[in-house]
This record gives structure tokens, C-alpha cells and sequence, in this order.
């Protein structure tokens, strides 16, 4: 499959505190094709943990949040290529925003460029027929009653 330019550009958007996973390729991955539900339902999780990770002020957790939000994002647009190309392009500075806002561990440019990259998210989705799907900020209560947001003590 070619990889277009400006999935490059999305996918090279850099997190300044990210973990370095690029060793983790999935054995199928030549075969198996997820659906575009199952992406974004994956999306879902990762924005939603991405401001679970972002509020408790675990900075590194939301870059690896981050990063995993765009990598399906990434594969949802090589994948299907019914998807608009500036669809995916407009959400570029928002999440570019959110990166920055991580690296500088602000809380509050960091709730801004997830409000913006959330409605990036939703107009994709009424563009696409889909104005019934609609992400919002999360409000709480805790969500992931199974994973510790908060970050670890310093051994
Ligand atoms: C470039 C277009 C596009 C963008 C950007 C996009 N989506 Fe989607 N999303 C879709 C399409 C198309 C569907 C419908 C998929 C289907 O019909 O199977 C969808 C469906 C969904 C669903 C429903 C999945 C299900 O099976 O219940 C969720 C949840 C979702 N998106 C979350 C997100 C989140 C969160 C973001 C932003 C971080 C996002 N999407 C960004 C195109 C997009």
C-alpha cells in the first residue's frame, strides 16, 4: 500500500516525551484489516485516556496516549481511502497543540487543544455521515476503573 504524503506528515508529528514503541509490530498485520469501527472505537479509548492521563498531570502517559490516538487515526486513513484526506489534515495543528501542550506540561493549553482536536474528531463524523456519533470532552466519573492514572512515586 502506498503511503501518502500527508499521512507521513500526520504520522511524523512529533511527542517530544514519548515512549519509543515502534519495535511492537503485530505479527498479522499483513493480513488482518480492522474494521473502521474497531479503530475508532479504539480512538475512543485512547482520547479518552489521553485526558484521564492529561489531568492527573502524567505527562508521560498522555504522549503515549497521544501517540497511540494518532496511530489509529493514521491507519484509519490508510486503510480506507473513502476517508478525505483534509478530513484528516484539519485535525494536524490540534494535535500538534496537544503535543506541545504535553511537552510543556501545561494543563490548561492541554484541555484547549483537546476540546479542539475533539471537535475535529466530530466533524469528520458529520462529514461523513456520521453526526450521531459525537465525542465530547470526558466529564467524570473515572471511566477506566481498571488502570491507575495517577503517576507513579519516584522509586
Ligand atoms: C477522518 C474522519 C474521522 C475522524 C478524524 C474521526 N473519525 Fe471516528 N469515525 C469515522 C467514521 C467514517 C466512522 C463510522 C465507521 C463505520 O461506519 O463503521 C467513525 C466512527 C466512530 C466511532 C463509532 C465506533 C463504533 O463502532 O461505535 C467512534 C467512537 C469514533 N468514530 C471516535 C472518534 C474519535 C474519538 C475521533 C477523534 C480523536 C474520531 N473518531 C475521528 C471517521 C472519523
Amino acid at each position: 500500500m502506498m503511503a501518502r504524503g500527508w499521512v507521513l506528515a500526520l504520522a511524523s508529528l512529533a511527542v517530544s516525551t514519548t515512549v519509543a514503541a515502534q519495535d511492537l509490530k503485530s505479527p498479522s498485520a499483513d493480513q488482518y484489516v480492522p474494521r473502521l469501527g474497531d479503530i475508532m472505537s479504539a480512538a475512543q479509548t485512547r482520547h479518552q485516556k489521553l485526558w484521564l492521563a492529561g489531568k492527573a498531570q502524567n505527562w508521560a502517559l498522555a504522549a503515549f496516549e497521544l501517540n497511540q490516538l494518532k496511530a489509529s487515526l493514521v491507519e484509519a486513513a490508510l486503510l480506507y481511502s473513502g476517508i478525505p484526506v483534509s478530513n484528516v489534515t484539519t485535525l494536524e495543528p490540534s494535535l500538534q497543540a496537544t503535543s506541545d501542550a504535553i511537552a510543556a506540561k501545561d494543563g490548561r493549553k492541554f484541555a484547549r487543544s483537546l476540546g479542539d482536536l475533539t471537535e475535529g474528531c466530530n466533524a469528520c463524523h458529520r462529514s461523513m455521515g456520521r453526526s450521531f456519533v459525537v465525542i465530547k470532552v470526558p466529564s467524570d466519573p473515572q471511566p477506566f476503573a481498571n488502570q491507575q492514572f495517577a503517576p507513579q512515586a519516584k522509586p
